[in-house]
């Protein structure tokens, strides 16, 4: 299972890449306007940074808009996915640059009708948003296991990236049904390392054995 961070803050990303935990990226247009820069640069400063896929997402809601900022997006660096939306135009949009070895990343999923269209697209990546759906008191989880297995049906080579993860149990559910990725603010990725009962065992060992007297050096 492939870990995304989504973000388009750099020290976050630098952290993340730090910890080697990290195998791609996320960004779209929210993100990006809440650092305050330039978009295309930053998608280009982020696919620099990292070695794995970088998702950049297009502004455009017609066809020849996000075809033509999406074949800018995809030449900001090898490593960059073109984001396009739901919807016939987005889709559209997809099967072109698709067929022009073009990676696609098919957002703001909400139903397994909208996953299946964006396969049949040949999109590389589906975004299924969880988190959205369980603030408006649907079950995000069961979206992604009912796309599961539509796609094993039919063995179709999109991927299921998870995305609007919101707590680390959308991490282990997500990994449980077999989703290909997940992608999830910094904010999450450090939840992941944490439990109550690793803090106060770390505690407890160094207390004991600091009332030996004794140090990790010596010898008798
Ligand atoms: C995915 O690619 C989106 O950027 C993201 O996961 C949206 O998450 P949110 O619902 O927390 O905004």
């Amino acid at each position: 299972m492939q870990f995304f961070l989504d973000t388009a803050d750099i020290a976050e990303i630098e952290t993340a890449l730090d910890w080697g935990m990290i195998d791609g990226i996320t960004t779209n247009p929210s993100l990006i306007a809440k650092q305050g820069k330039p978009y295309l640069p930053t998608v280009r400063e982020i696919a620099r940074l990292v070695p794995g896929p970088v998702s950049g997402e297009v502004l455009a809601t017609d066809y020849a808009g996000m075809i033509e900022q999406g074949h800018r997006v995809a030449s900001l660096a090898d490593n960059v996915v073109v984001k396009l939306p739901l919807g016939p135009d987005g889709l559209k949009a997809v099967r072109t640059l698709s067929k022009e070895g073009i990676k696609t990343n098919v957002t703001l999923c909400f139903s397994a009708a909208q996953a299946l269209l964006a396969a049949k697209a040949g999109a590389t990546y589906i975004s299924p948003f969880i988190g959205r759906l369980d603030d408006v008191g649907e079950e995000g989880m069961s979206l992604i296991e009912d796309i599961v297995a539509i796609y094993q049906n039919y063995e179709f080579a999109t991927q299921v990236l998870v995305a609007s993860a919101r707590h680390p149990m959308h991490i282990v559910q997500s990994a449980l049904l077999g989703a290909d990725v997940i992608t999830m603010p910094f904010k999450v990725l450090e939840q992941l390392y944490k439990h109550p009962l690793t803090d106060v065992g770390l505690d407890r060992f160094l207390a004991d054995w600091k009332k030996t007297g004794r140090s990790f050096d010596d010898e008798k």
